[in-house]
């Protein structure tokens, strides 16, 4: 699609149709960045792209059409990209989703939420590693979440099926977050920041509430934080230099590490299981 130029700076994000993936590209796309979107939903993503260039009108962007839920497809694209993109400055894996239902599985018999939230990631996340380290940049964000601050063991991956929803997400919320310390110990030269952004006034934060309740919703958004606000924390993050080669974040400022993210042990075992997963040693 678009070529940019040496000094536009490059970013692939993953849910940037909605919440706050769209108001981080919406921003990076007023400031000139090429940005490189995944999207489930065509007719979205064009609603989207047809937004940012009435915004910038040398809009420079490319996007790839790809459901999480499906691992074949992710696998192909995640290899489209690179070979269209082979350096590329910035990732932001963003999407996820909360199960519609206890138990929902593919048709491959895995939790959606595992899916989604954590294999899909993984895919596209080692398939693009090596364009992001020919950067100059080499910056990984993950929106990650408070509900992954929690105890845990890989006993509890026998029983995904059985979660409710929340608990679903949570978990391999949990997963991604820590599949980030484990890539952060062997690719030293890589920044990662992981960014908690409370509770948004978001589709997927509107999705928790009880069907019963949802008449409540647009009251929610009085309480809950603006996806506009906490993209630009992120876009904000996107742009500062730290020092820390990996740290988490609220609001754009630093927090201290969960504790259990730093379980090594547990960093490998998560990786060693999402590639048995995937088929792969
Ligand atoms: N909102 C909160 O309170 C909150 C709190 C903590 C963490 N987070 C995290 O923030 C991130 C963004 O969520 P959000 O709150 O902005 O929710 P959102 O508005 O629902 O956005 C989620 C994005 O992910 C995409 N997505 C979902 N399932 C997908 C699939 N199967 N394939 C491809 N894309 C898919 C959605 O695509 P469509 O546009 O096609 O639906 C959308 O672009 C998520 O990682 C979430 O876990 C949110």
């Amino acid at each position: 699609m678009t070529s940019s130029n040496s000094q536009t700076k490059k970013i692939l994000i993953t849910g940037g149709t909605n919440g706050i993936g769209k108001e981080v590209a919406r921003i990076l796309a007023i400031k000139g960045y090429h940005i490189i979107l995944t999207a489930r939903n065509e007719k979205l993503i064009k609603e989207v792209i047809d937004e940012f260039s009435h915004l910038n009108p040398e809009l420079k962007y490319s996007y790839y059409l790809v459901d999480f839920l499906d691992l074949e497809k992710m696998k192909i694209v995640s290899k489209e990209i690179l070979k269209d993109h082979p350096i590329i400055d910035f990732i932001y894996m963003n999407a996820a989703m909360i199960p519609k239902k206890r138990g929902e599985q593919t048709k491959d018999g895995i939790v959606t939420s595992m899916v989604v939230n954590f294999l899909s990631q993984l895919i596209l996340f080692e398939t693009m590693l090596p364009a992001l380290k020919k950067s100059e940049t080499k910056m990984v964000l993950h929106t990650t979440s408070m509900s992954t601050n929690r105890k845990f063991s890989m006993t509890e991956l026998d029983r995904i099926h059985t979660f409710g929803r929340i608990k679903s997400y949570a978990v391999t919320k949990q997963l991604a977050a820590m599949s980030y310390y484990y890539y952060s110990r062997y690719n030293l030269d890589v920044i990662f920041k992981l960014v908690d952004p409370g509770v948004v006034y978001t589709k997927t934060a509107i999705g928790v509430i009880p069907k019963y309740l949802r008449f409540i919703g647009p009251l929610a958004a009085v309480f809950l934080s603006n996806p506009k606000k906490v993209a630009k924390d992120v876009v904000a993050l996107i742009e500062r230099e730290d020092p820390k080669q990996i740290a988490l974040y609220k609001n754009a400022k630093l927090i201290k590490h969960h504790m259990i993210y730093q379980d090594l042990k547990l960093q490998d075992e998560i990786i060693t299981y999402a590639h048995s997963l995937l088929g792969e040693k």
